[in-house]
């Protein structure tokens, strides 16, 4: 069987309930830590694509990533929209820590 994990490399330094770059081979991510546990998604918002990374921002509170292109949040649990008008939820990638480092699976 293949083992489909990837290295996650953090573009940012860690931080709670911030949203973190990251890159795990070509792909441009977005890691956020909320409630010790690692959310990981694609850099780019579901409703037109705007980079997260330039314009999102988490509140802890509501346990929800704000894009403030358009105003669309999502929660962190499960990816699922919390308001539109984004439509479609994120696809949280699978997350596991190895040896201090953080790898995603990306299949
Ligand atoms: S691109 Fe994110 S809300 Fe429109």
């Amino acid at each position: 069987m293949t083992d489909h994990w990837t290295e996650l490399e953090l573009l940012d330094e860690p931080s709670d309930d911030e949203v973190l770059g990251a890159r795990a081979g070509d792909r441009a991510l977005v890691a956020v830590r909320h409630q010790g546990a690692w959310r990981v998604f694609a850099d780019r918002c579901t409703h037109a694509e705007c980079a997260f990374t330039d314009y999102a921002e988490v509140v802890a509170e509501d346990g929800v990533i704000v894009c403030n292109c358009h105003g669309a949040e999502f929660r962190l649990a499960d990816g699922s929209v919390a308001l539109e008008p984004a439509e479609i939820p994120l696809t949280l990638l699978e997350v596991r820590e190895r040896d201090d480092r953080l790898e995603v699976r990306l299949d």
